[in-house]
């Protein structure tokens, strides 16, 4: 991504009463350096997007990148596109992020079509697809509203059509949780956050971050009728899962 980031210090000074995460121009403005930070095997994920797209999308088809934020994973997949007459649809609900998603892809030369989409991905049509990516966005759709969201993909999904879905995962028992929790705590603390941001971080994201155990997404991805899907990443309580329609 070429768009400049600042500094994540978002939570840096003690907040009171910590207000519950948006998706608004502040994180907007720090949002690349945030998610490099904050996610272990962030740019690893987006780039294994581009293999995908190279191996999966077929001539004529879409690609969905649902919750694109700023792009990354819509720019890794037109890098790899060779395929004719493919249009890649970016979606997100963020104005702020959809703003400057436009300004970054205005600033990185591309030969495939970007369509920038503001909407609920609850709500999108999705047609003619060969490769949907949505990294790291389900773990903030309502957990009621997830089963529909997979079936819509499934069935918008040309056969032979791919899917990924990079989460935060919840592991059980709770001992285990625990311990890839805190080891997810020592990656943010060698990145440079502070013990104070990461515990304010957390709490803004506390009911609103809704991770799932790799069981439960597996379970439904299979229950929507995917042939296979599995797990091709995982770093402490972050992984990648890809399923083949
Ligand atoms: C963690 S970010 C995704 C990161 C991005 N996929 C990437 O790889 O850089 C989650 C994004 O999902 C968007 N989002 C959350 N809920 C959404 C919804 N219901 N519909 C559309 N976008 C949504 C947020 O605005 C945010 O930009």
């Amino acid at each position: 991504m070429n768009d400049k980031s600042k500094q994540d210090n978002l939570f840096a000074s003690p907040l009171g009463d910590v207000p519950r995460f948006t998706f608004d121009q502040a994180v907007v403005d720090v949002f690349p350096d945030m998610i490099q930070r904050s996610v272990p095997g962030y740019q690893t994920i987006i780039n294994l997007c581009g293999e995908l797209a190279a191996r999966y999308v077929q001539p004529g088809s879409n690609c969905y990148d649902l919750g694109c934020s700023l792009g990354a994973s819509s720019l890794a997949i037109a890098q790899q596109v060779k395929q004719p007459g493919v249009s890649i649809v970016a979606v997100d609900n963020s104005a702020a992020m959809l703003s400057r998603c436009k300004s970054v892809l205005e600033k990185t030369p591309s030969t495939a079509v970007i369509e920038l989409v503001e909407a609920d991905i609850c709500d999108i049509e999705i047609s003619n697809a060969s490769l949907v990516v949505m990294n790291f966005t389900l773990q903030f759709i309502a957990i009621e509203k997830r089963q529909a969201l997979l079936e819509k993909i499934y069935a918008g999904l040309n056969p032979g059509g791919c899917l990924v879905i990079s989460e935060k995962l919840l592991f059980e028992p709770e001992s285990l949780n625990q311990l890839l929790s805190e080891l997810h705590h020592q990656f943010k603390s060698a990145q440079g956050y502070s013990d104070l941001e990461i515990s304010q971080k957390r709490d803004s994201l506390e009911n609103f971050l809704l991770p799932e155990t790799l069981e439960t997404h597996i379970h439904r991805i299979k229950a929507c009728g995917f042939n296979s899907a599995s797990p091709w990443f995982q770093c402490f309580n972050f992984a990648s899962l890809v399923a083949i329609k």
